[in-house]
C-alpha cells in the first residue's frame, strides 16, 4: 500500500530498507496536481522497478516573480488516491521548509542546452530545475528516474547534469501522453477557459501537420514558417516561440539530414496559459 512521508529523514529510512530487501528504486518527481501523464510515468517505473517513489512539491526555486508559483494547482488528497491506484509505494510531500530551511546558496546551472526555447522566456527556471531534482535524488537515492519528453528540454537538462556530474542514476524518457483529442496532458490545462482550450488544439495539430514535411532536404526555417502560419489561424494563440532544433543538444539546424534528431518544440499563450508542446523525430 501507499505510504506517504513528509521528511527527508523518513524517506531515506523508508528507502535503505527498501534497497536491504534487494528492491531496485524507481522515482518520478513530480509538482502534483496528477494526470495520466504522470500514472504513465509510474506504470514506466513499475515495470523497471521493485519499490516507487513519488515527490510531490511546487518547487519555489524554478518558478519566475511573475509566474504561478502561489496559484500552481495543489490537490493533495486527490493525488494521494491517483498515486495510491497507480502503484506508487512512497509518497513524498515535503513542505518548502523541510526542502529549504534556510537561503539556498547552492545551485546547479547547466549551460547551453538551458538557453534556447523556455531558457529565453523562463530566465533561471532550468537552474530550480536542476538544483531540486539533484535535491530529490540525494534524498531518494534512487537507482533509476522517469521524466516525461512532453518537457524535452527539462529532459535534456537533466541527462546533461548527470551526465556531467557522474550522478548514479539511470534517466528513463517517457512519451508525452495526450488526451483523445491530441491537447498534451498538463496541470495547467485546468487554466483554460473552454474557448482556450478549443482553440490549443492548434498545438498537437501544428506538429502533426509538420511531421510530414521533416524529410531529408527539407529547410527548418520553412518548416516552422508553417506551423506559425497554422497556429496563428487561432486568433486566442499569442505564440511565445517555435523552433526546430537538434536533439538533445538543442542545437540550431539548417537543413533537415537523414539519420538526425531534431526538436519541434512549442510554446504557446492562451490568455494568462502558457501551453508547450513538442515531436521529437528522426529525419
Ligand atoms: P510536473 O510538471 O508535475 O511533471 C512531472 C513529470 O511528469 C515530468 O517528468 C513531466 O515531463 C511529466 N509529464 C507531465 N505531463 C506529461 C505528459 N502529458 N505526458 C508524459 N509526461 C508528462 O516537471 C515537473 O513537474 C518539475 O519541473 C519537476 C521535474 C518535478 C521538478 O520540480
Amino acid at each position: 500500500g501507499l505510504e506517504q512521508v513528509t521528511t527527508i529523514a523518513e524517506v531515506r529510512k523508508r528507502v535503505s530498507l527498501a534497497k536491504q530487501q534487494g528492491k531496485r528504486i524507481g522515482f518520478v518527481p513530480t509538482m502534483g496536481y496528477l494526470h495520466a501523464g504522470h500514472v504513465s510515468l509510474v506504470e514506466k517505473a513499475r515495470q523497471n522497478c521493485d519499490f516507487v517513489v513519488m515527490s510531490i512539491f511546487v518547487n519555489p526555486l524554478q518558478f519566475g516573480p511573475n509566474e504561478d508559483f502561489s496559484r500552481y494547482p495543489r490537490d493533495i488528497e486527490h493525488d494521494r488516491e491517483v498515486a495510491g491506484a497507480a502503484g506508487v509505494d512512497l509518497l513524498f510531500t515535503p513542505t518548502v521548509e523541510e526542502m529549504y530551511p534556510s537561503t539556498v546558496l547552492t545551485t546547479v546551472s547547466v549551460t547551453q542546452v538551458s538557453e534556447p526555447l523556455c531558457g529565453k522566456s523562463r530566465p533561471g527556471h532550468f537552474d530550480g530545475v536542476a538544483t531540486v531534482v539533484l535535491k530529490l535524488f540525494q534524498i531518494v537515492q534512487p537507482d533509476a528516474a522517469f521524466f516525461g519528453q512532453k518537457d524535452a528540454q527539462q529532459l535534456a537538462v537533466i541527462q546533461q547534469m548527470v551526465r556531467d556530474l557522474s550522478v548514479p542514476v539511470d534517466i528513463v524518457p517517457c512519451p508525452i501522453k495526450r488526451e483523445k483529442d491530441g491537447l498534451a496532458m498538463s496541470s495547467r490545462n485546468v487554466y483554460l477557459s473552454a474557448e482556450e482550450r478549443e482553440q490549443a488544439l492548434i498545438l498537437s495539430r501544428s506538429l502533426q501537420q509538420a511531421q510530414a514535411e521533416l524529410k531529408p532536404g527539407a529547410l527548418a526555417r520553412e518548416v516552422r514558417e508553417n506551423i506559425v502560419r497554422t497556429i496563428e489561424t487561432q486568433p486566442l494563440a499569442d505564440i511565445d516561440y517555435v523552433e526546430i532544433l537538434q536533439y538533445p543538444s538543442l542545437e540550431p539546424v539548417t537543413t533537415l539530414q537523414k539519420g538526425q534528431q531534431v526538436i519541434v518544440a512549442l510554446a504557446v499563450r492562451f490568455g494568462h496559459t502558457r501551453l508547450i508542446d513538442n515531436e521529437i523525430v528522426t529525419i
